[in-house]
């Protein structure tokens, strides 16, 4: 991984070549909202692909929901979001900037106006962001934007079980989107006031939740190696007691070395059955589950998977962001494993005023487009301009078209990270 890597770097060839915009831009942005452009959307969806690919569709063990993102306010009053899903704000009494106060650097001084010991008691902010459903804004029409996927899992763990049975242990996994009022939003997308998570819930016999939890990390790591994240970059870090979220009786954070620093990349937790046990008990409703052949029941415990979309795609661009030079000049490009690219391959004819080269090179576009979906007509500029474009947004190969395809039916692939050339038959290409 390139180390010197800055979040400026990263933010500017996001947005220079169309991966994330700031949210609402046009009107002068909204702060902690951002936007997908048509190669951030790819690149998005990769990482979410892989991502469901590899813990749903690979295993037999997994179900998949997509529940409402309005829910009923009883699952966050039982969930305890209400009461404790909070941070603690501070003002600043001189220029009444509001921090969120276990952030700040130095805890006397207002990093937005300098000044010392101008901060009043904190008071606890809760992050939800509430909303009324229907027309009558009243106590009984109060609902939240959902500050994590986690809770549509536990309000359809009974419907799972009771559609599918499953045997234990078994999981229900989510993707989408959650949000928090973040006090103070910041680093890109890796504090957002809208995000999207990939969760799972997997149920476990109460004994049994160590070997699960042990088995996660196992496949944790296959993942991160996956996303072509150095294992180096990444650091188990066992949250201690008093840092843990209300619901965990143990957690790891997964820190990465992003290019503000090593900060959380994802967790992995340990939830008893604090939300099941919740949900039977506000419910009314047995949450308690009957192994097969035999009389054994009981509430499932928890382990808790929970990955954040945009911080996974922030890691990604941070281990695949390169620059070297070529020919005398500075060139940046993407590392990307192949499988997450937004296109894997670009086709170019050499000339673009030479209809027969245009028309060879269409046809081998079609035929890279019906086979790889992701492929990208360009002939915009120079062939040099064209690399340089297409090694920015992380396209392994480039297909370019000249005059001895139309003799011999072969193409030049070059390739992303060693720029070398090789010259091969088109056909190759996409049988
Ligand atoms: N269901 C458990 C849960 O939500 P969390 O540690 O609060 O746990 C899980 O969040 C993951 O969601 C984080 O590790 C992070 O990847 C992502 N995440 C949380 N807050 C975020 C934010 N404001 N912006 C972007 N991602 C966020």
């Amino acid at each position: 991984m390139n180390k010197e890597v800055k979040l400026e770097d990263i933010v500017s060839l996001a947005k220079r070549r169309g991966f994330i915009y700031q949210g609402s831009e046009v009107y002068g942005g909204l702060s902690g909202t951002w936007d997908y452009g048509p190669l951030g959307v790819a690149l998005k969806r990769n990482i979410m692909n892989l991502w469901w690919q590899m813990f749903v569709e690979d295993r037999d063990d997994m179900y998949g929901v997509d529940a409402a993102i309005l829910m009923n306010q009883k699952v966050w009053q039982a969930s305890g979001h209400v009461d404790t899903f909070t941070d603690p704000l501070v003002e600043c009494s001189n220029c009444h900037a509001r921090h969120r106060q276990d952030k700040l650097e130095d805890a006397n001084k207002c990093p937005t106006c300098g000044q010392t010991g101008t901060f009043g008691e904190a008071r606890a902010f809760n992050m939800m962001f509430k909303t009324n459903v229907g027309p009558v804004a009243d106590e009984s029409s109060i609902s939240y934007l959902r500050p994590e996927t986690a809770q549509g899992i536990f309000t359809n763990y009974k419907n799972v079980v009771d559609s599918f049975y499953p045997d234990l242990p078994f999981g229900i996994a989510q993707q989408g989107k959650a949000f928090r009022n973040e006090i103070s939003p910041r680093d890109f997308v890796f504090r957002s006031r809208e995000f999207e998570q990939m969760e799972v819930e997997y149920f476990v016999h109460p004994e049994k939740w160590e070997e699960a939890f042990e088995q996660w990390r196992k496949d944790i790591e296959v993942f991160l190696d996956k996303l072509g994240l150095p294992r180096e970059s990444v650091e188990e870090v066992e949250v201690p007691e008093n840092d843990r979220a209300h619901y965990s009786k143990r957690t790891i954070d997964y820190e990465f070395a992003f290019p503000h620093g090593k900060d959380e990349l994802l967790g992995l937790a340990y939830r008893t059955d604090f939300d099941l046990g919740n949900i039977q008990r506000v419910s009314g409703k047995t949450m308690e589950y009957r192994v097969k052949g035999s009389d054994e029941t009981f509430v499932p415990h928890v382990i808790e998977p929970s990955f954040g979309v945009e911080r996974a795609l922030m890691a990604v661009l941070t281990s695949a962001y390169r620059e070297d030079e070529q020919n005398g000049e500075k060139r940046i490009y993407l590392a990307l494993p192949e499988h997450l690219a937004p296109v894997k391959y670009a086709v170019s004819p050499l000339l673009k005023n030479k209809p027969e080269l245009v028309e060879k090179a269409r046809e081998v576009y079609q035929m890279l487009k019906k086979k790889y979906g992701a492929v990208m007509w360009d002939d915009n500029g120079n062939i040099g301009k064209r690399y340089r474009r297409q090694d920015e947004i992380g396209t392994p190969h480039c297909v370019v078209i000249d005059f001895q395809t139309l003799e011999d039916g072969t193409v030049t692939v070059r390739d992303r990270d060693t720029t070398e050339q090789r010259r091969v038959e088109a056909t190759v290409l996409y049988q």
